[in-house]
């Protein structure tokens, strides 16, 4: 079957044999199914570039389910099963006046996909709203309890990315969420400006996902109309002597100081400036209102905008001396 409309990019890749799980036993069936020894697993597809026909049994983890699970004068803990819609959860967690995901806000995805590369927009990251998370670890079909220590979250990175990559299927998080007194974060530049331009002075965190959800839309393609998996590249950080030299050279860059030592550049200004904004080759582009964004206009197949992210690659490496690596996850 197509994988087409089970990844965002919208990749005519096909897989051989293809299952959708619903619980947790059907997940451990299925993952253990010998006849299929290859076995691919899928979420919301919203982080993936497929390059190449899928030569396995493609399991969709389809576990749906919210729970409150424990609840104090302040806070709410929410079980949400891996295969919610990450946004939908968002607008749920408004709807009941649960505060935290405000700033994540229309982030693609699924909610068990999401501490992999430890999702964050807007100031928040997962990490800030993060308990734990449940996995089935899939060599023993054992359920593990993974704590925030255990996750060892950074940016846009997780144990799930390094000693624990293919390891482990994510089936549930469980997220701290504030009740009331709820701790906004408007400082990110963007989301003020756009709530007062609204004439907003006392947000809500109804207000701040409105915001959000505006800047988003003005900048970000929707997948449903364009093909993209969100940012393509992480933002590079760099140390001081890396910083102090490209900074000298382009003045006008904007960048976010990190620690003394460590600084982090946006991808999308260095791609810009290497004049890639809005470009075209075939069905494979660059978005027109954020660089950062690779994007299918069709027919792209996952070759096509994998060879335009290494030509971008290696123009920012040229102009800037400075390596970007992708974010999004790329099956070859
Ligand atoms: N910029 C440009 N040209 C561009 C794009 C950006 O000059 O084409 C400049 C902007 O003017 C701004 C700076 O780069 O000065 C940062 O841009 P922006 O605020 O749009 O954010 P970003 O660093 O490009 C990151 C995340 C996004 C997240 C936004 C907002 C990464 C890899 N990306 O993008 O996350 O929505 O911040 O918090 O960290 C994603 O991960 O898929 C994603 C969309």
């Amino acid at each position: 079957i197509s994988l087409k409309e089970y990844n965002t990019f919208g990749i005519d890749a096909k897989a051989a044999y293809f299952c959708e799980v619903t619980s947790i036993n059907e997940l451990k069936e299925a993952v253990s199914l010998t006849n299929y020894p290859n076995k691919f697993i899928i979420s919301g597809g919203s982080n993936m570039l497929l390059t190449k026909d899928i030569d396995a049994l493609v399991i969709r983890i389809a576990l749906k389910g919210i729970e409150v699970t424990k609840e104090d004068d302040k806070n709410v803990w929410l079980k949400v099963m891996a295969g919610e819609n990450w946004h939908q959860l968002v607008l749920w967690c408004i709807e009941h006046n649960y505060g935290g995901l405000e700033n994540m806000s229309l982030i693609p995805g699924n909610t068990g996909t999401a501490p992999i590369q430890n999702i964050g927009a807007y100031g928040v990251e997962l990490k800030d709203n993060f308990e734990s998370c449940q996995a089935l670890h899939i060599s023993s079909g054992e359920l593990h309890n993974f704590t925030k220590e255990d996750c060892n979250f950074g940016y846009r990175d997780s144990f799930f990315k390094n000693d624990g990559k293919g390891k482990y299927i994510i089936t549930s998080v469980v997220l701290k969420l504030s009740k009331k007194d709820h701790q906004l974060k408007i400082s990110y530049g963007a989301i003020e400006a756009e709530l007062l331009k609204n004439k907003i002075t006392k947000p809500t965190i109804k207000d701040v996902s409105n915001a959000v959800i505006a800047i988003r839309k003005s900048k970000l393609p929707d997948p449903a109309e364009l093909g993209n998996s969100g940012s393509f590249f992480k933002n590079p950080i760099v140390d001081k002597f890396i910083f102090d030299n490209f900074i000298q050279n382009n003045p006008e860059a904007p960048f976010y100081k990190l620690t003394d030592d460590t600084y982090k550049i946006p991808a999308g200004w260095l791609i810009e400036q290497c004049g890639f904004k809005g470009k075209r080759y075939d069905d494979a582009g660059v978005h027109k209102n954020q660089a950062l964004v690779l994007v299918n206009y069709g027919k792209a197949t996952g070759t096509e905008i994998l060879n335009l992210s290494k030509k971008i690659q290696e123009a920012v490496l040229e102009k800037f001396e400075i390596k970007i690596d992708a974010e999004v996850n790329i099956i070859k």
